[in-house]
């Protein structure tokens, strides 16, 4: 990971540690992901990766981070914040100006899909490709136990809900890289509940 990435992340970090309990696993998971998927998929790293460190660190600033982030006024109070909280941060690393509006944007609407908004993802590949990983997250080993306990769920439904989840056909993969690792997360996360189940 470049300088920069990691100093964007250390200015970050004391607000996830205020924010959602799963959140710094969340993004630290992200960024590798990210790295592996611009590599293949030839998406603008410099503005993938800030997005990617940056879209949830808005939560530090709602009322109460542990509470469903599921609720819609907690998502958009979220991505408000953070679109600020992202500007302020990328400024005082003296960030390139206009990408630094442009990743702040994409904070302030990153979870738009909630509110019924699923063209801008299929409009913009890197936005696409953000999506992707966002949700992913929840196939990984670390996410799949964070949210199993945030939605209380069993291992069973959990896996339920995400192959059967509205993102596969509203916002369909976005790239072949993104899908063939959710396709492996999945494989990973069958064979576990199998292997539970003996
Ligand atoms: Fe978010
Ligand atoms: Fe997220």
């Amino acid at each position: 990971m470049e300088q920069i990435y990691n100093r964007i992340w250390e200015l970050a970090k004391p607000h996830y540690q205020k924010g959602r309990p799963m959140d710094i696993d969340h993004i630290e998971w992200m960024m590798q992901a990210a790295e592996e998927v611009c590599n293949k998929e030839n998406l603008d790293k410099t503005l993938f990766v800030p997005l990617v460190i940056l879209h949830d660190v808005g939560y530090s600033k709602v009322k109460d981070p542990k509470d469903n982030s599921y609720k819609l006024d907690i998502r958009k109070a979220h991505m408000k914040a953070g679109a600020e909280l992202s500007e302020q941060i990328l400024k005082q690393l003296n960030f390139d100006p206009k990408k630094t509006e442009k990743i702040a944007h994409y904070v302030s609407i990153h979870d738009n899909w909630a509110l019924g908004d699923n063209e801008s993802y299929l409009k913009d590949p890197l936005l696409g490709a953000f999506n992707d990983l966002d949700f992913m997250w929840m196939a990984t080993p670390k996410g799949f136990l964070a949210l199993m306990k945030m939605l209380n769920k069993s291992s069973a439904e959990m896996l339920d809900y995400l192959v059967n989840n509205d993102k596969l056909t509203q916002r369909p993969w976005s790239n072949p890289s993104t899908q063939e690792l959710f396709n492996r997360y999945i494989h990973d996360r069958q064979k576990q509940i199998k292997a539970e189940a003996i």
